[in-house]
């Protein structure tokens, strides 16, 4: 059984999404073993008590520094003992120490085709509200391997979703969750899970 954790900031969509597709058997060989969440408010934290599964409370508004941040974020992680990471609408920045101990074992979801729209500053409704001031016609989401660089590691796999006119950033953001990162997110866990992907000179492909 593949041992997950899902890190999560706020609704939990994605989260959920993850629980749902365990609970109808579209994720095999998994087990989610705790949800780590860096803001004490988030529904996710709910989902997940839900699920009887583990929530924990991690902000670095608690710890002097981002380094005691890092260091117990860290610590909490390896006391669950990962075999994969999900970062499911996680809004911190992966300490540089987690990436290294877990490479090629943390995944992201983001909601553009990378390399549109990613990296430092493209999170959440900003993502979509650039997608709309740029006046793209198909946007959709990516999964893909953490690295040290912000959305810059292997990509796992990529939806399109069409834009329509008149979107706002929340009803295209909305509909990016529901054609893409919904099914994206669960299919990319399932696939690992069962062993179907690889990192070959950097670029993920199928076995
Ligand atoms: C999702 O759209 C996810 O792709 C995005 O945050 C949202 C979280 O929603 N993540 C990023 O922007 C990461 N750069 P959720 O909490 O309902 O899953």
């Amino acid at each position: 059984m593949l041992r997950v954790v899902v890190c999560v900031s706020g609704g939990g969509t994605n989260l959920q999404a993850i629980l749902d597709a365990v609970d109808a058997g579209k994720i095999t060989n998994t087990e989610i073993v705790g949800v780590i969440c860096n803001n004490a408010g988030a529904k996710a934290l709910d989902r997940a008590k839900n699920h009887n599964i583990p929530g924990i409370l991690i902000s670095p508004k608690d710890y002097a520094d981002r380094e005691a941040f890092h260091t117990a974020f860290l610590d909490r992680m390896n006391e669950l003992k990962p075999d994969l990471i999900v970062l499911a609408g996680f809004l911190v920045k992966i300490p540089d120490a987690m990436t290294a101990a877990y490479s090629g074992r943390i995944i992201n979801i983001h909601p553009s085709l990378i390399p549109s729209f990613c990296g430092v500053g493209f999170y959440g409704l900003k993502v979509h509200e650039a997608a709309l001031a740029r006046g793209v016609k198909y946007t959709g989401a990516t999964v893909h391997f953490v690295n040290d660089g912000m959305d810059e590691g292997p990509i796992i796999a990529q939806q399109p979703v069409a834009v329509m006119q008149g979107d706002t950033a929340k009803e295209l953001q909305q509909r990016v969750m529901e054609q893409a990162e919904w099914i994206l997110l669960p299919q990319a866990i399932d696939d690992i899970a069962n062993n179907r992907i690889e990192i070959v000179d950097g670029h993920v492909v199928r076995k």
